[in-house]
C-alpha cells in the first residue's frame, strides 16, 4: 500500500468558504506538511472561491485528501465532484457526509439504531420562536441548548439558561444560520471518541474528556485556544461507563455510514449515561485537535494517522 501511494499525487484540500474556513486550512497545513515528510508527493490546494471544478482539475492529482471543514467538503458535494470526476478521496462517501452534517438527520437515524441522542426539538428558519416556546420549555426543560442544523466547531451554539433569552435571542440566531435545533441541557462530561479505519479494521480510539477552564461549555474559544481546555486521557470515568461509550461511538459512526476516520461528540451524564451528539466526518487535524490526541493515546504517531487516513481513500471496494 505505501509503495502505491508513492507512485501517486495527492492533492490535499483544504480552506474552502465555511465559517471554519481558518481551521481547515490549519488542518490542511499540517497535514500536508507530515505528508511531504513522509515522502509523498503532496500538493497542497486552497478552495478560495466557488471554481472548486476548474481548481480541481488543475490541480492534476491522483487522490484528494479532503482537510475541508464544513460546508464542501464536509456535506457531500466535495465528495459528489470528486465521484464525479474518478478521483479517489478520504473519509467517508456522499451520503454519510451528508447525513453526518446535519444534526437533524443524524438524530434520526441515531433514534431508529438506539444510539443514545439528548431530545431535541427543529425549529425551522421560517417558524417564529413563540411558536414553539412553551411546548419547547415542557419538554426540555431549561437550561435548553440551541444549535444550528448544520455547522460545526460550535459556532452558533447557544446554551440558555432563562425562558425570556429565547425571544430575545433565537431570532438572531436564526437570521444567522437557518434551521436551528433545541436540545436538552445534558449535564455532565464533554468527551468525543475518534474513529480509524475502514471494514474489519474500524476501531474506536481512547476516550478524550475535555475539561474547558473558563468557558460554560466547549466553545469556540475553548476548542482553539491554546490551554484554555484541559484534555484528559483516558477520561475519568468508570470502566464500564468507558465501554459503553466507545461501542455507541462506533455505532454512531457505523449507522451514519462513515468510512476511514471521523470523530464522534458526546456528553456523558451525571448517571453515566452517554448521549451522542454529532459525528465529524472531516475533524480538525490542528496542533490543538481532539483526533490527533486521541490517535497519540493509542501509541498511533501524527504521520501514521495522516497515513491511515490516506490508506482510506484507496482501498478495494470503497463503496459510497
Ligand atoms: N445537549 C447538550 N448538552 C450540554 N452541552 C452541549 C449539548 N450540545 C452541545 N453542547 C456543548 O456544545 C459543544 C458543541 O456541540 P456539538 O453538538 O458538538 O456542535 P458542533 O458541531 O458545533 O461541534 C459540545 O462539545 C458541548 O460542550
Ligand atoms: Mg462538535
Amino acid at each position: 500500500m505505501r509503495d502505491l501511494l508513492h507512485s501517486m499525487k495527492i492533492g490535499v484540500l483544504m480552506g474552502g468558504w465555511s465559517k471554519e474556513r481558518e481551521i481547515s486550512l490549519l488542518s490542511g497545513k499540517r497535514v500536508f506538511q507530515s505528508l511531504q515528510k513522509q515522502g509523498y508527493q503532496a500538493v497542497s490546494i486552497d478552495i478560495e472561491d466557488r471554481n472548486v471544478l476548474g481548481v480541481l482539475r488543475d490541480g492534476n492529482f491522483d487522490v484528494a485528501f479532503i482537510m475541508l471543514h464544513g460546508e464542501l467538503g464536509e456535506d457531500g458535494t466535495i465528495q459528489g465532484l470528486l465521484e464525479t470526476m474518478g478521483i479517489s478521496y478520504t473519509g467517508s462517501g456522499v451520503l454519510a457526509s451528508a447525513l453526518a452534517l446535519n444534526k437533524l438527520f443524524s438524530k434520526r437515524i441515531f433514534k431508529a439504531v438506539g444510539v443514545r441522542t439528548p431530545p431535541y426539538l427543529p425549529l425551522s428558519k421560517i417558524l417564529s420562536i413563540d411558536h414553539v416556546k412553551d411546548r419547547l420549555v415542557k419538554t426540555l426543560g431549561l437550561p435548553v441548548v440551541v444549535k444550528p442544523v448544520c455547522q460545526g466547531s460550535s459556532i452558533g451554539v447557544h446554551i440558555f439558561q432563562r425562558e425570556e433569552e429565547l425571544s430575545e435571542l433565537v431570532p438572531q440566531v436564526q437570521e444567522e444560520f437557518g434551521d436551528l435545533l433545541f436540545e436538552k441541557y445534558i449535564d455532565g462530561t464533554i468527551a468525543t471518541v475518534g474513529i480509524l479505519g475502514t471494514g474489519e479494521e474500524t476501531r474506536p480510539l481512547p476516550i478524550l474528556e475535555l475539561v474547558p477552564k473558563k468557558s460554560q461549555f466547549y466553545d469556540y474559544e475553548a476548542k482553539y485556544t491554546k490551554g484554555a481546555t484541559q484534555f484528559v486521557i483516558p477520561a475519568h470515568l468508570p470502566e464500564g461507563v468507558c465501554q459503553k461509550t466507545q461501542d455507541v461511538a462506533f455505532l454512531a459512526h457505523k449507522a451514519l455510514g462513515c468510512d476511514g476516520f471521523s470523530r464522534v461528540d458526546l456528553m456523558i451524564s451525571r448517571e453515566g449515561e452517554t448521549y451522542v451528539l454529532e459525528v465529524n466526518t472531516v475533524p480538525g487535524m490542528t496542533e490543538l485537535s481532539n483526533l490527533p490526541a486521541e490517535a497519540e493515546a493509542a501509541e498511533i504517531s501524527y504521520d501514521e494517522l495522516v497515513f491511515e487516513i490516506l490508506c482510506s481513500a484507496v482501498r478495494e471496494g470503497k463503496g459510497r
